[in-house]
């Protein structure tokens, strides 16, 4: 299934979601306008807000707090992308250069501030204060998941243990705040938010693992940002951990992750993306696959859950 068949249940209210993110793009201070439409213009696959959006379509769905919430869940993501590739010093995203790239980081900070504080004033249209405190929450484990990876040095013996909690703060979290305002603004019953919540947990955690996976095997133009970058930059993510528990003598590795000798990184990353490795990854995005699924079927059987178990299959599938 396409993306566009998978949103069908909620097209029309994510081209609302569209239309407002639009609408926010204009500005009248002249960078902070041409910054606004370069990065939220942008091609994205919108997954955040179709998770807030089906959603809120077990109870009343109320357009009214869904499309402002929608929008600012897309804010919030696209505000920590424009951070990312500060720090990954990232040239590419969605096919064209990043923000930081094109106008340098100094505006790539501001313009990441301007959309975490445009989308926390979009939750606080909601007058909902779960909603609202669930933003403020989200974005603090973002941020503070980030420093946490930033300010520990790699350790082989909790790696995986480690990774897991890095992405279930840096991207898992989002997720479940996308599921948990489109149910609880819908007025859904509490079993029905938590399975929901833990639906797009595992969700998110299968989304990072294959983002993760894509980074060694994937192709830079369908993705529209770099790929074998994340050993470059020292992200030590899942495929290099079961490399480097499988081959604990590799030199490479070793090279790598002790000594941060980029001069391997090109021999590393064919050695990993030719090994089963990445099949191994697989597997464990599989297994969060499995348990998202598991979720659903909490729920009521209709056209927004067939649509969020397609969004997860697609996610697994993906390669942009
Ligand atoms: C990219 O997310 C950031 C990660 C969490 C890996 P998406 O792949 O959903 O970003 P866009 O918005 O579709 O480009
Ligand atoms: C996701 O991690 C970062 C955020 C959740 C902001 P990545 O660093 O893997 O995302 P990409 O690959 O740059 O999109
Ligand atoms: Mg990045
Ligand atoms: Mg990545």
């Amino acid at each position: 299934m396409t993306l566009d068949e998978i949103y069908a249940p909620v097209k029309d209210d994510l081209a609302l979601v569209e239309k407002k993110l639009a609408t926010i793009a204009r500005h009248d201070i002249p960078l902070l306008g041409k910054l606004l439409e370069y990065a939220l213009i942008n091609g994205g696959k919108r997954i955040r807000p179709a998770l807030a959006l089906l959603s809120g379509k077990f109870c009343k769905y109320d357009l009214d707090v869904l499309i402002p919430m929608a929008a600012s869940v897309e804010l919030l993501h696209i505000g920590t992308l424009v951070h990312d590739d500060i720090i990954d010093n990232s040239p590419l995203r969605h096919g064209k250069s990043t923000v930081s790239q094109a106008w340098g980081s100094n505006s790539a900070l501001l313009l990441g501030d301007y959309l975490f504080a445009r989308a926390g004033r979009l939750a606080a249209t909601t007058e909902n204060m779960r909603i609202i405190r669930g933003f403020a929450e989200t974005l603090m484990t973002i941020s503070g998941g980030e420093l946490r990876e930033a300010g520990t040095s790699f350790d082989m013996a909790d790696a995986k243990e480690n990774y897991y909690k890095w992405i279930n703060d840096k991207t898992a979290s989002l997720f479940i705040m996308a599921a948990e305002c489109g149910s609880a603004l819908s007025g859904c019953p509490e079993e029905q938010i938590q399975a929901l919540k833990e639906y797009a947990r595992n969700f998110g955690l299968a989304f990072q693992v294959i983002d993760d996976i894509l980074d060694f095997v994937g192709d830079s133009s369908q993705m529209g940002k770099p790929v074998g970058s994340d050993l470059n930059e020292g992200a030590i993510t899942l495929p290099s951990i079961i490399y480097a528990e499988k081959y604990p003598d590799s030199r490479i590795i070793h090279r790598i992750i002790i000594e941060k000798d980029k001069g391997m990184v090109a021999e590393a990353v064919e050695k990993i993306r030719s090994s089963s490795v990445i099949d191994e990854c697989r597997d464990i995005a599989q297994n969060y696959y499995n348990k998202a699924c598991q979720s659903l079927e909490k729920l009521p059987d209709c056209e927004a859950r067939k649509s969020l178990n397609a969004l997860v299959t697609f996610v697994i599938k993906r390669n942009r």
